[in-house]
C-alpha cells in the first residue's frame, strides 16, 4: 500500500455536505476573527526578542517580509479554503492533493503550530502575570529549568561597569542583569559576587492552560461578541502605544539601525545586518500565526469566494501596519540592545515603566489587557490541535481515543485532557523562545507544503470548482515556497536540530503505527 495514497476530494465534500454549520460570516466577522487570532505574544514578546537577538530597530523590516511570506502563503490557503470547505486546514487540504504520508508530516507541523503557540503564549502570559503581580513569584517557579538569571548590585555592579564597559549594563533599581554570555566572561573573583536564580518550573503558565482546558472541554464557545471586544482591547492598547510612545522616540536608538557584525545573540544561518533582518523575520513570524485559522471557517462564509481574500488578506493587513509602526515606538523609546537583559520579560510593560514617566496607568492597564488578549489566543489555538487531532484520529492516524466524545458536553476531552499534558510540559520545562522558534518552525513548514499545494492541485484536478483562486499561479505559490524557506533557514540553529528530531520522531510513529492504522489501508 503506497504512502502516497491519497482520500478522494468527493468524500472530503461529502464529509463536509453532512455538516450543520451555517453561512453567518460575512468580511467584517472574517476579519475580526483573524486579528482576535493573531495579536499576541508574537507582538508583546518576540519582537524585543527579535530585535536584540537578530534585527536591531530593523525589526520592522522583519515584520514586513514575514507578512510578505505570510500573504503569499495566505493566498494559497484562500483557494483551498474555498475549494474544499473542511475542518483540519492544512492537514485535509494536504491529504487529497499530496497523500498520506504528506498529510501526516503536515499534521504533525501542525502540532508544531498550535500546540507549542499555545505554550508559548502561555508562558508570555506567567510574564505579564508576575510583571502585575510586581515580581513576587519566585524566579525558579515562573521559570523552566534551562534558564537562569544573573544579577549584580552593589561594589560588583561598579567593577564590571569599570571593567568591561562594553556591557553596557542597563541598571534598574540599583540592580543590573547579565547575560549568560556576559557572565561567561567574568574573572572568577567577579563571577562569585554574581547572584544566580534559577528556573525549575513555569507554574503560572500550567495554571493557565489548565484553565483554558476546563473551559474547552465544557464546550464553552467563543461567542462573536466575546471575540469583537477583546480585538477591540487589542487593537486599542496597540494603537495607544503607539500613539503615547510616538513622543518618547530617542532617535539615537535608530543608530545603528541593524545590529553591527559580531554583536548579535542570534546563532543561526543569518546573524546580523540584513541577515539579521531575516532572522528576525523567522521570529516575528510568530506573530501572524493564526492568520491561517480564519481559512478553516470556509464552510461558515457567506460568500466564500469574496470573502475568504478578504478576511484573510485583510487582517493580515491591518497587523502588518500596526506591528510596524508598534516596533518602530518600541525600539525608538527603548534601545534594541536591553532586551536581552533587563527588558527581556513583559517588554512592553517594562519599557512604559521605564523610559515613559507619568504613564504608569497604561502599564497596569496594557498588562491587563494583554492578559486577556493571550487567554483568547491560547484557546483558539489549543481548539484548533484538537480539530486537528479529530481530523487525523478519524483517518486512522492517530488512535481513536483523540476523537471519543464527551457525553454531556460533545467536546473531544480525553483529546483535551492529553494535549493539556504534552502542551502543559512543554510551557513548565521549555523557555518560552525555543517553544516560539519551534512554532514557526512547524507553521513555515506547513505553508511551504500548502504553497506546493496549490501547484499540484492546479495539475491533477484543473476541473474541480474553485470559489476563489490563488491570482498569478504559478508566481504567488513559488514565491510562497521561497520565502517561507528561507525563513525557516533563518530560524536559530539549535531550534532547526530540534525540529528535525521532532519531524524523525513523526515519521518513526507513521511507518510504527499510522500507516498500518490508516482507514484507507483498512479499505
Ligand atoms: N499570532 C499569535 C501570537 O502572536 C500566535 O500570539
Amino acid at each position: 500500500m503506497s504512502i502516497w495514497r491519497k482520500k478522494s476530494i468527493e468524500a472530503l465534500l461529502q464529509q463536509a455536505q453532512g455538516s450543520n454549520l451555517k453561512r453567518t460570516l460575512g468580511a467584517g466577522s472574517l476579519i475580526a476573527l483573524g486579528i482576535g487570532a493573531i495579536i499576541g505574544a508574537g507582538l508583546f514578546v518576540r519582537t524585543a526578542h527579535a530585535a536584540s537577538e537578530a534585527a536591531g530597530a530593523g525589526v520592522t523590516i522583519s515584520f514586513i517580509v514575514a507578512a510578505i511570506g505570510c500573504a503569499f502563503a495566505g493566498l494559497c490557503y484562500a483557494e483551498f479554503a474555498a475549494m474544499i470547505p473542511v475542518s483540519g486546514s492544512a492537514y485535509a487540504y494536504s491529504f487529497v492533493t499530496m497523500g498520506e504520508l504528506v498529510a501526516w508530516v503536515i499534521g504533525w507541523s501542525l502540532i508544531m503550530e498550535y500546540a507549542l503557540g499555545a505554550a508559548t503564549v502561555s508562558i508570555a502570559w506567567s510574564e505579564y502575570l508576575n510583571n502585575l503581580l510586581g515580581h513576587s513569584i519566585p524566579y525558579a517557579w515562573c521559570h523552566s529549568p534551562f534558564e537562569k538569571l544573573y544579577q549584580i548590585s552593589g561594589d560588583a555592579l561598579q567593577q564590571i561597569n569599570e571593567a568591561f564597559p562594553a556591557f553596557k549594563l542597563a541598571v534598574t533599581e540599583k540592580v543590573a542583569i547579565l547575560t549568560t554570555d556576559q557572565f561567561a566572561l567574568l574573572p572568577t573573583q567577579l563571577a562569585k559576587m554574581v547572584t544566580v536564580s534559577s528556573g525549575i518550573m513555569n507554574v503560572p503558565a500550567l495554571m493557565i492552560l489548565l484553565a483554558l482546558t476546563l473551559l474547552l472541554i465544557k464546550g464553552t464557545k467563543e461567542s462573536a461578541i466575546v471575540n469583537a471586544i477583546i480585538v477591540f482591547v487589542k487593537v486599542s492598547i496597540v494603537l495607544v502605544f503607539i500613539a503615547v510612545g510616538w513622543k518618547f522616540i530617542n532617535p539615537v536608538n535608530y543608530q545603528p539601525y541593524l545590529i553591527p557584525e559580531h554583536t548579535s545573540g542570534h546563532d543561526g544561518f543569518f546573524k546580523w545586518g540584513w541577515g539579521g533582518v531575516l532572522g528576525g523575520a523567522a521570529i516575528v513570524f510568530f506573530a501572524f500565526i493564526g492568520f491561517d485559522a480564519v481559512s478553516t471557517t470556509a464552510q461558515e462564509a457567506k460568500n466564500p469566494k469574496r470573502d475568504m481574500p478578504i478576511g484573510i488578506l485583510g487582517s493580515l493587513l491591518i497587523c502588518t501596519v500596526l506591528y510596524v509602526l508598534f516596533a518602530h515606538v518600541l525600539t525608538g523609546v527603548a534601545n534594541w540592545s536591553i532586551f536581552s537583559t533587563s527588558g527581556k520579560e513583559a517588554s512592553v510593560a517594562y519599557v512604559i515603566k521605564t523610559y515613559m514617566p507619568g504613564y504608569q496607568w497604561l502599564e497596569t492597564s496594557v498588562t491587563v489587557a494583554i492578559l486577556a488578549g493571550f487567554s483568547s489566543v491560547i484557546l483558539v489555538m489549543l481548539m484548533g490541535q484538537s480539530r486537528v487531532f479529530y481530523s487525523m484520529s478519524q483517518d486512522g492516524l492517530i488512535p481513536k481515543v483523540f476523537a471519543e466524545l464527551h457525553p454531556k458536553f460533545s467536546t473531544p476531552f480525553k483529546s483535551n485532557w492529553i494535549l493539556f499534558v504534552f502542551v502543559g510540559g512543554f510551557a513548565a520545562f521549555v523557555p518560552g523562545n525555543l517553544a516560539g522558534d519551534l512554532t514557526s518552525f512547524g507553521t513555515l513548514f506547513a505553508f511551504v507544503l500548502v504553497s506546493a499545494g496549490i501547484l499540484i492541485m492546479r495539475k491533477s484536478n484543473p476541473d474541480i470548482p474553485r470559489p476563489f483562486k490563488t491570482p498569478l499561479v504559478p508566481l504567488v505559490p513559488i514565491l510562497g515556497v521561497i520565502v517561507c524557506s528561507m525563513m525557516i533557514i533563518a530560524l536559530d540553529t539549535f531550534t532547526l536540530k530540534a525540529a528535525l528530531i521532532w519531524m524523525v520522531l513523526g515519521l518513526i510513529i507513521y511507518f510504527a503505527y499510522s500507516r498500518k492504522n490508516s482507514h484507507l489501508h483498512k479499505k
